[in-house]
């Protein structure tokens, strides 16, 4: 058997201690670091959107709400609208539209005087229950289609943009 000097001895026992001590350290470094890489954050879910209490019948019900998106490192967060319409003395009764116009995107609003939804992009005039009257957008307003009333408040199925 080969004699070992006490220096020898000190490298090797340094070498081994510090590669231990290394891989402890940096192996949770590394998992912390990539770990967000592995995960996304979840896009559907149920968004409640208003008491149903605060609605009337026939009026459309604006609403908004925002969806943070969650994707490794990089968290967008998007706005999301519609409108909510009470039909009758029935909650369940509820006509819920997506205020996102069906030509380009644009958000359109409600106008009470004139009982239509206008999209301020190109002039389109959407009726009180979606469909087109006038202007380029191909179809009617999108519609919410999964709903629920839960404890007076009403929510949607939100299914990712
Ligand atoms: S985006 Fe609404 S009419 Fe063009």
């Amino acid at each position: 058997m080969a004699d070992v000097s006490r220096r020898d001895f000190i490298k090797v026992t340094t070498t081994i201690v510090g590669g231990v001590v290394a891989a402890g350290l940096g192996v949770p470094a590394i998992i912390y670091q990539l770990d967000p890489a592995f995960k996304a954050g979840a896009k559907e879910g149920w968004v409640p959107v208003g008491k149903v209490a605060d609605m009337q019948i026939g009026t459309p019900y604006p609403f908004y709400f925002t969806r943070v998106q969650v994707n490794g490192w990089e968290r967008t967060s998007t706005g999301h609208g519609g409108f909510a319409l009470l039909q009758s003395e029935d909650p369940n009764d509820i006509l819920v539209l997506n205020s996102r116009c069906t030509h380009l995107a644009c958000t359109v609003n409600w106008d009470a005087e004139a009982q239509e939804y206008i999209c301020p992009c190109h002039d389109a005039v959407f009726s009180k229950e979606g469909a087109v009257l006038s202007g380029p957008p191909p179809r009617p307003l999108d519609r919410y289609s999964e709903f629920r009333v839960t404890d007076g408040e009403l929510e949607i199925f939100f299914k990712g943009s």
